[in-house]
């Protein structure tokens, strides 16, 4: 089941290095020079080159010249370095918008854009397929045999939707497919008989707009779903030319986070690894132990949308310009954070950007190079000291992590729930929900994933199922073979209240077998306002706070763990466990601070024996992740605190970053770590 896979079989080291811009430099030769003696200096290895590079390379219409791109690859392999190849797809000249207007994105008030800005495409116009797959083919063709070429970098950041007649014609087939060419059934899929929604031909349909139909919850949600399909459907008529010519170079685009408007669990069937653009707010007022807890499940989700190791595409080496506030990083920070993306399974360090642009709205975005021009700064010297650190990480290329805990999460029930009018009714929070599920497991340093509902399910002894208020049959038959196969099982508020097309389960909820696998029925639910809250008692007698959502449920075959301490629902069930098969299914019926969650997840930890990253106690603000090659474990102990910590460590290991031995009483350092190494 666990394997080393490497991003590239042909490149068994760390990749470290940045977007890289060199057309933005093509008059001033010196500074493309200058760069290749920094990226040396810095201890980088990979450059992504050509994200938005179109006007450059094609910049009359089939007039093409590459010359600055081969000269960064030839430069880059003589320094002994990678290149990921991106497409120009993420934004495009002036002279295609001019020339073919239907390339240009229209807007949900169903007006085009003006040319501007990127990532403002059409994903159907057959004319800009047309270019992209041209251009691509002419890359393919050209660099297919360079040594540099490590990976493709498809487009820029996929998102978006565009509103123009040919998206709105991909809809409408698309819908036909789906209802089998037959109105009738949609009609009763998004049961639109309410307020007389009723369409007779699929030719009547338009797309969901606040200038019409927003209240159609089965017409938002096929929406989504089909923007997930044109998408992963542009990238796969993008790949074609690229699988052609070149079949052995990995494609990847660079997912974003937090970011959930396209399945991404739908979108990767389209690539050959995962990578990810990753810009946490470190030393921002929610603090660097949510932050650091955020990320890790950042990358813990990425990593489990293949279950190999990814790549992190972008992170900035001090600072971002986005964000309202945009704060540099501590000292220190850097190393930590990046180290923190190959604890958890990124066989990368890439920044954006390598040199920071002159002018436009990026120029003051970190770069690995300021515009001062030289090495002598605080972040480029922290930069080759992470780099000179990425080169003794050979063996951790590749590995696996294994995991024994999951957390399941559903793009397509995500969107649903957001939509649904009813309890809170514009802060559901499943994001946070799941944020406070996964951190118990992330202090205990306990590696976890995020899955999907196609997973399989088999291979975790705990999964967490939060907030799962759209399910299908397919999904109940898997959790009753899990349960009944001896797992754990763990639901929440909310659990099985529509079938995949947003219909409401008739007979009860949670929806069909879920009643039984449960050993409850919910009736109502209650909607917390923001000042209220309630409280629940355990059997042991500690009571935990409760807010926003209060279930109103009746034990069948369950045992109740926990009753509600306040209200009119006071004593009825809170908590329960039911035996079910040879597993256990556990249903919480509201929502605590966290407190509740934390002490279950230790439980459930410890009569599971879920393996830990290392048998210690974590102080609070560390935590250590594993990663394994079938002959070593690697342990990356993590210290997000800004002061020193000592820990324990249970036996001897070989400590990578300092080359040393160590055991018993060590210090890890405020905003550090250490890489210890022990037989698997
Ligand atoms: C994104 C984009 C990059 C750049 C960075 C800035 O991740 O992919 O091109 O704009 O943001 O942080
Ligand atoms: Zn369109």
């Amino acid at each position: 089941m666990y394997k080393v896979t490497p991003v590239n079989e042909n490149f068994k080291h760390m990749l470290h290095g940045a977007d890289y811009n060199p057309d933005q430099w093509l008059d001033t030769p010196e500074i493309i020079d200058e760069d290749m003696r920094l990226f040396k200096l810095a201890n980088c290895n990979g450059m992504s080159v050509g994200i938005f590079s179109w006007a450059t390379l094609e910049p009359e219409e089939d007039k093409y010249d590459f010359s600055f791109l081969d000269n960064i690859l030839d430069k880059v392999a003589a320094a002994g370095g990678k290149i990921i190849l991106a497409t120009p797809s993420g934004a495009r000249p002036k002279w295609m918008s001019d020339k073919y207007k239907e390339v240009l994105r229209v807007a949900n008030d169903g007006t085009r854009n003006f040319f501007g800005v990127r990532h403002n495409h059409c994903y159907t116009s057959p004319v800009y397929r047309e270019k992209i797959t041209k251009i691509n083919r002419l890359l393919a063709e050209r660099y297919k045999d360079h040594p540099a070429l490590y990976a493709w970098h498809i487009s820029n950041e996929f998102g978006g939707e565009c509103y123009c007649d040919l998206c709105l014609g991909a809809f409408k087939n698309w819908l036909k497919e789906k209802y089998s060419n037959d109105i009738n059934k949609l009609n009763f899929q998004w049961w639109t008989k309410f307020w007389s929604h009723t369409y007779s031909s699929f030719d009547q349909i338009e797309f969901p707009s606040p200038k019409g139909e927003t209240q159609v919850h089965g017409l938002n949600l096929d929406f989504k779903r089909f923007v997930t399909h044109q998408t992963t459907d542009f990238i796969k008529a993008e790949c074609e030319p690229l699988r052609e010519i070149t079949p052995n170079i990995p494609i990847t685009t660079n997912l974003m986070w937090p970011f959930f408007d396209l399945n991404y669990h739908e979108l990767k069937k389209s690539l050959d690894f995962i990578s990810f653009d990753n810009y946490p707010m470190w030393h921002a007022p929610q603090g660097d132990l949510h932050e650091a807890s955020f990320t890790a499940l950042a990358h813990d989700w990425y990593r489990s949308l293949m279950h190999k190791p990814f790549l992190m595409m972008e992170s900035t080496p001090s600072l971002v310009n986005w964000k309202p506030i945009n704060k540099l990083k501590k000292p220190g920070v850097n190393i930590l954070s990046s180290l923190q993306a190959v604890a958890h399974g990124s066989d990368s360090v890439q920044y954006f950007q390598w040199r920071k642009s002159r002018g436009s709205s990026e120029k003051l975005h970190g770069a690995v190079v300021d515009h001062c021009g030289h090495e002598n700064t605080r972040v480029f010297k922290e930069v080759s000291e992470l780099g000179a650190i990425l080169k003794k990480l050979d063996d951790v290329v590749g590995s696996y992590t294994k995991t024994e805990a999951a957390i399941l999460f559903d793009y397509e029930n995500l969107w649903a729930l957001n939509d649904a009018q009813g309890y809170n009714r514009y802060d559901k929070k499943l994001i946070e929900t799941v944020h406070k599920f996964y951190q118990p497991f992330w202090k205990r340093g306990i590696n976890t994933e995020i899955i999907g509902y196609d997973d399989d399910f088999s291979k975790y002894s705990v999964i967490i199922a939060p907030m799962l208020y759209m399910v299908n049959d397919k999904l109940i038959d898997k959790f009753d073979a899990y349960v009944k196969n001896g797992g754990t099982l763990v639901a929440t508020y909310m659990l099985g209240t529509v079938n995949e097309n947003d219909l409401c389960y008739l007979g009860g909820w949670p929806g069909g077998k879920l009643k039984e696998i449960f050993g409850i029925w919910n009736e109502e639910i209650d909607s917390l306002y923001p000042q209220e809250s309630n409280g629940m008692r355990a059997k042991s007698g500690k009571e935990y706070k409760v807010v926003d959502y209060c279930e109103l449920i009746h034990a069948n075959s369950a045992e109740v763990l926990a009753t509600y301490t306040d209200d009119f629902y006071k004593g009825m069930p809170a908590v329960c466990v039911n035996n079910y098969g040879k597993g256990k299914a556990y249903y919480i019926a509201c929502r605590d601070t966290g407190e509740f969650t934390d002490a279950l997840i230790g439980y459930l930890a410890e009569q599971n024996n879920l393996a830990k990253a290392i048998n210690i106690d974590l102080p609070a603000g560390t935590t250590a992740q594993s990663r394994e090659n079938g002959k070593d474990k690697f342990i990356f102990l993590q210290n997000y605190n800004d002061f020193d910590v000592e820990i324990s460590l249970d036996k001897t290991y070989y400590e990578l970053i300092n080359g040393n031995t160590l055991s018993g009483k060590v210090t890890l350092n405020a905003y550090s770590v250490l890489i210890l190494k022990t037989d698997c």
